[in-house]
């Protein structure tokens, strides 16, 4: 079974395919072009994607050493992301599968991350407990099976990657923010400044928008960015990165304790933080469970998790007609209930 996997939900345009269960192609192209702008300019995102998805999809076909015709199922990110940019993935899949008469499966691209540990030679077990930190959403999962995932908990605001998008911005570090703020940590001390943990009623819900707000009053404290000189800069990224991984730990510890589990994954764009990594394998080994993060390629945006998904979608006996539409948000009920 051959699958094409396309991914167009924000600023990277990535095919995959999946040939007989192994992983043939997996090309990302990411726009760098939006640092000049300090953030993803949705309108040159889906021009962006335009431009290269061909390309892409013909250069992953040669690397698969596979024709079009060879592929049985066509898949694409239908949501959450930003529809202009879905808008070109999800119609470029429907045209091909028209023309070509494929079996066409529409993904949740959140449900691309959470599957995304199996793209690893170390797999998740079931089940598991699931910390999806990716730019736009932060929750706390259980998945029983490819078809059974539980929501435990997610952010009341600001997600875990967009926290650190923002905070880089306010420190003048720019786009992309979490590669910014980790390596600036490096440099810095996590003990410095004391910023603070959102306590909540809800025991496995996030905030950090409090946060990004005291790293704000911090900065304006001290006279304004200008006023502060690059150690003290790399101190901020330092003392908010160790606030954010608390924050995520805590939450994921709790959920290990209450679930028996066999395994944990931590996956999305902010699992390929090194801090994050640390804390989650201490964690893990203090219980005992398996943990997955995937690696650098399979953590940010990517067609294989897309193509992955879409694989064991259609296998649970799935797929989408072409009428199928794009969605900017994430209904976090509906892609619990398969
Ligand atoms: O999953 P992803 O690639 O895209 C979305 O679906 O949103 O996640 C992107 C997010 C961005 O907010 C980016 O700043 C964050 O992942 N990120 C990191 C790191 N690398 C990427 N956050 C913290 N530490 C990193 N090393
Ligand atoms: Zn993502």
């Amino acid at each position: 079974m051959i699958i094409l996997g396309i991914e167009t939900s924000c600023d990277e345009t990535s095919v995959a395919v999946i040939k007989n269960d192994l992983l043939a192609a997996n090309l990302i192209s990411s726009q760098y072009f939006h640092k000049n702008y300090g953030g993803v300019v949705p309108e040159l995102s889906s021009r962006a994607h335009l431009q290269i998805i061909n390309p892409l999809v013909k250069s992953a076909l040669e690397k698969s050493s596979i024709q079009l015709d060879d592929i049985d199922i066509i898949s694409a990110t239908a949501g959450p992301g930003l529809i202009g940019a879905l808008l070109v993935g999800l119609t470029y899949a429907k045209g091909l599968s028209l023309s070509l008469n494929k079996k066409f499966v529409a993904v949740n691209h959140i449900e691309g991350h959470i599957f995304s540990g199996f793209l690893m030679k170390e797999k998740p077990e079931f089940p598991f407990i699931c910390l999806v930190v990716s730019g736009g959403h932060t929750l706390l999962l259980l998945v029983k099976s490819f078809t059974e995932i539980y929501k435990l908990g997610s952010t009341v605001d600001d997600a875990a990657g967009e926290a650190f998008d923002k905070v880089s911005k306010l420190i003048g570090l720019g786009y992309p923010g979490g590669p910014k703020i980790q390596k600036a940590a490096e440099k810095g001390d996590p003990n410095r400044i004391n910023f603070p943990i959102a306590e909540l009623k809800e025991p496995y819900n996030f905030s950090f928008s409090g946060l990004k707000t005291a790293v704000l009053r911090y900065v304006q404290q001290q006279g304004g960015i200008q006023k502060i000189d690059e150690q003290h800069i790399f101190d901020i990224a330092a003392s908010f990165q160790s606030a954010v991984i608390k924050a995520l730990i805590q939450k994921l510890k709790k959920a290990i304790g209450n679930f028996d589990v066999k395994s944990v994954s931590i996956v999305g764009g902010v699992a390929a933080n090194s801090l994050l990594k640390e804390k989650a394998e201490q964690l893990s080994s203090k219980y005992n469970l398996k943990l997955v993060i995937p690696s650098l390629e399979f953590c940010g945006d990517n067609a294989a998790m897309i193509a992955f998904r879409a694989k064991t979608l259609f296998e649970n006996g799935i797929t989408h007609d072409l009428n199928y539409k794009p969605y900017p948000s994430l209904d976090e009920n509906s892609f619990l209930s398969l």
